[in-house]
């Protein structure tokens, strides 16, 4: 079976609106949510790829009602602390930290055993960032070397926390938002910045929560065992699928693309400024709010000119899974883009920063890394004429979808592996890519 793609030739230039699939963070939270409500709730555009999936059949696995009709997802949740499953139940997260990470604090209280194991490149990364907050709530968590697969047995004597989240990681500040929505009392989370879809929602479901905005950190207050009801979602397109779009037409020649209907939550759109200060022009119409996210079309056009951006390192999280495409713009910039403190890029579905350093290396752009600061010294002639493989990536998603873009618009010869890592959070990237008139085969 083949499972890698070739690209022999540049995108020609091209004036398209294309549909991005939904928000990978949305999908799988409004299933948790939903998961978790009383009555019937129905996602419409809910995205249809593999870490949503996963996390649709390991509800269900838990005893939750789930059917996918052809217009929506809907699930009909029985309230908090309603799952039901045997013991030792196995879930399987595949390729998403989300959902893993999600779900753990989600069982904080369950009264019986699960296991949750991942894929390879989940059960590499670090699960010590969620064990050491559960374990405070009194989860009673098995794992080899703090990482997948774990055994949980939750409590039903969780005791509210008050804990200081230190990674800007949306994911560990979600784990512990719904174990403390488990928990009797009231858990105080000091939080680097991170995304904040979560918080969001449990705004919208009207939860018992109160947030606190400084200039580095936010502090959550929740009061758990608030049962909330059922609801509907209508999820927006994904920013981190469109950014591989609209880097496909910032690096081409005299196009323009119009991505409709995008999540620009301002704790996701980092790329955006940075590609503003870039001087990209990217202009946002339409814009509405939508149960406390914001929503709007992005109209982008190719850009002659360049410019180095120096990326303060309080922007990570804003930008965090659109780093590597953000790195392959800076190539073909004029001047040396500065990034620093990418440590949390490492953990990730692969070494992020060790594999962009090496793919830069790999087509002759130079670089300097010290640490987990990163140095690009950008060439706005940069033009490939060699072959070029790409392997080794861990499966991981973005890399491939990365390199697709480097591929059609920097030129030279290109076989990239493992196709079916877009399966994690956008199935429909090659089509979409064709529609545009890419030669992919
Ligand atoms: C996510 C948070 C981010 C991001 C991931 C999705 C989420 O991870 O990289 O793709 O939905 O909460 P961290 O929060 O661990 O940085």
């Amino acid at each position: 079976m083949v499972t890698h793609i070739s690209i022999n030739q540049k995108i020609k230039a091209f004036n398209k609106t294309i549909k991005i699939s939904g928000d990978k963070s949305l999908s799988i939270r409004w299933a948790l949510m939903a998961a978790q409500a009383i009555g019937k709730s129905r996602a419409y555009n809910i995205l249809n790829s593999d870490d949503v999936n996963n996390a649709l059949i390991s509800l269900k696995k838990l005893g939750v009602k789930v059917s996918k009709k052809k217009k929506f997802c809907e699930i009909n949740g029985k309230g908090l602390n309603t799952f039901v499953f045997k013991n030792n139940t196995v879930i399987n997260a595949g390729n998403s930290g989300t959902f893993a990470r999600l779900i753990i604090g989600s069982l904080a209280n369950s009264k019986k055993n699960v296991i949750i194991k991942g894929d390879r490149s989940l059960s590499n990364r670090d699960f010590e960032r969620i064990i050491k907050p559960l374990n405070l709530f009194g989860v009673n968590i098995k794992s080899r070397n703090k990482k997948l697969p774990i055994k949980l047995k939750g409590s039903n004597f969780l005791r509210p926390i008050n804990y200081f989240e230190k990674k800007g990681s949306a994911q560990v500040k979600s784990c512990i938002m719904l174990a403390a929505l488990n928990t009797n009392g009231e858990t105080v989370l000091k939080c680097k910045k991170s995304r904040d879809h979560s918080e969001n929602l449990f705004k919208y479901l009207k939860l018992p929560i109160k947030i606190f905005k400084y200039k580095n950190f936010d502090i959550i207050k929740i009061k758990g065992k608030r049962q909330f009801n059922a609801f509907d979602y209508e999820i927006p397109g994904d920013i981190s699928s469109a950014s591989f779009f609209i880097a496909l037409t910032v690096l081409s020649k005299n196009s323009k693309i119009l991505l409709r209907n995008i999540n620009i939550n301002q704790s996701r759109t980092g790329i955006l400024d940075i590609l503003k200060k870039m001087r990209v022009k990217i202009k946002l119409k339409n814009k509405i709010i939508y149960k406390g996210e914001s929503k709007a079309d992005i109209h982008v056009s190719s850009t002659k000119y360049l410019k180095a951006v120096n990326c303060s390192s309080n922007m990570n999280s804003r930008l965090i899974d659109e780093l590597l495409i953000i790195f392959l713009i800076c190539a073909k910039a004029k001047g040396v883009s500065h990034f620093k403190n990418l440590g949390e890029l490492r953990h990730k579905e692969s070494d992020r920063l060790k594999i962009a350093v090496n793919f830069l290396k790999m087509i002759g752009v130079k670089i300097k890394v010290k640490s987990n600061d990163l140095k690009i010294y950008g060439n706005p002639d940069l033009d490939l004429k060699e072959s070029y493989v790409v392997k080794n990536f861990n499966k991981d998603h973005r890399v491939f979808m990365m390199s697709c873009i480097a591929a059609l618009t920097l030129g030279g010869c290109w076989k990239i592996k493992n196709k079916d890592s877009i399966n994690s959070s956008f199935p429909k990237f090659i089509t979409t890519l064709k529609k545009i008139g890419a030669k992919v085969k």
